[in-house]
Formats: C-alpha cells, structure tokens, sequence
C-alpha cells in the first residue's frame, strides 16, 4: 500500500474545494482521497490494482466502492463528474517496476495510460484533476494534450524542499 505522503495530502485537500454527483479516484491505495470525495459527492468510486490495499476499503462509507482494476478500465456505462488521481509518477527504466511510485520510462506514461482510461468516462462538463511533480519529464504530457484538444488549467502549485508538486485540471 502506498502511504499518505505529501503528495496525497495536498491532493486531498484540492479535492475538498469540488463537489458534484459521482467521482472516481483511479489509485486510491490507502483512500485518503477518495474518502475526501465521498464528504461532497452522493455516489464514490475507487480503483486500484493492488487488491491488498482495496480489501482495507471494503467498509469505508455507505457512498463509497472500490474495484480492483486497471486504470478505470472495469466502469463502463458510467459517467463521472470528477476524476481524480495522484498518480506513480517517478521516472523508471529499471526492470523491477514499484506500482506505487514508478511512472514508465520518464514517470508521465502511467499517468497518460490514467487519461486515457478516464477521458470516455466523463459527463459533458466533467473534469480530470490530477499531479504532477518536476522530477516528471512533462514534456509527453504536453504533446498528449494537445494532439487530443485538451484543455489544461493548473489549479495549485506546492513547493517542497525536494520537489515541486502541480495540481492540474483537464476538459476534454
Ligand atoms: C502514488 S500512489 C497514490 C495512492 C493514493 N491515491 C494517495 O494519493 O496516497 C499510486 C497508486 O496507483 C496505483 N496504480 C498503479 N498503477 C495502476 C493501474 N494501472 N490501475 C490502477 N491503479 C494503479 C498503485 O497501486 C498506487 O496505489
């Protein structure tokens, strides 16, 4: 399981400023996220592919489920005001990958494989909310969003002695 960092209270935080009917967080691991959605939104989903994780969630609030999953791959007939995620995101050309914290080869690939699966899940004017740090090469990212007519907002940036954190908003 990855433990609440930094990075998933800032996250937290940002989230507790929307509400809306139905929200997905994609990686909710320890819920801490997804726990701050279920306060403003009726119905809470949360995916994960570590099902240890999960099995800690079973029980968290009448508005809440999780699913073992890729990405939001198992949601289908389902839309989504709000989708968030705080995702793996460190570079990693190792063969021994961590789940938890490695991104794909310059740490933006998981996070685009997150767009990817969220985007058809979307009601009309749905939103992405996602992080992203500097010790991610963003560069693909920026490519993505813009050969897919993407709308990007940054909604919060944090600074922390080891990284800067950015918080970022997308409209397909
Ligand atoms: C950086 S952790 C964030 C956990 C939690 N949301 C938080 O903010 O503390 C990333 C999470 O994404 C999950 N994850 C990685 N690849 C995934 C995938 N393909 N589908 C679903 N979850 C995935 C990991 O298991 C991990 O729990």
């Amino acid at each position: 399981m990855y433990s609440p960092s930094d990075d998933t209270i800032f996250l937290a935080s940002i989230v507790s400023h929307y509400h809306g009917d139905f929200a997905l967080e994609i990686g909710t691991s320890s819920g801490t996220i997804l726990r701050e959605l279920s306060k403003n939104y009726s119905i809470t989903v949360g995916t994960d592919i570590d099902f240890c994780s999960l099995k800690r969630l079973l029980m968290m609030s009448a508005n809440s489920r999780v699913i073992c999953c890729d990405a939001a791959s198992a949601l289908c007939n389902v839309k989504f005001d709000l989708i968030v995620f705080n995702p793996p995101y460190l570079p990693n050309r190792l063969i021994h990958v961590d789940k938890n914290v490695d991104g794909g080869p310059t740490g933006i690939e998981v996070s685009i494989h997150f767009i990817k699966s969220a985007i058809d899940k979307l009601t009309n004017d749905g939103k992405i909310l996602f992080l992203i740090s500097n010790l991610t090469d963003t560069k693909k990212l920026a490519t993505f969003i813009s050969k897919n007519n993407l709308s990007v907002r940054k909604v919060a940036q944090k600074e922390l002695f080891y990284e800067r954190l950015q918080i970022f908003e997308l409209n397909p």
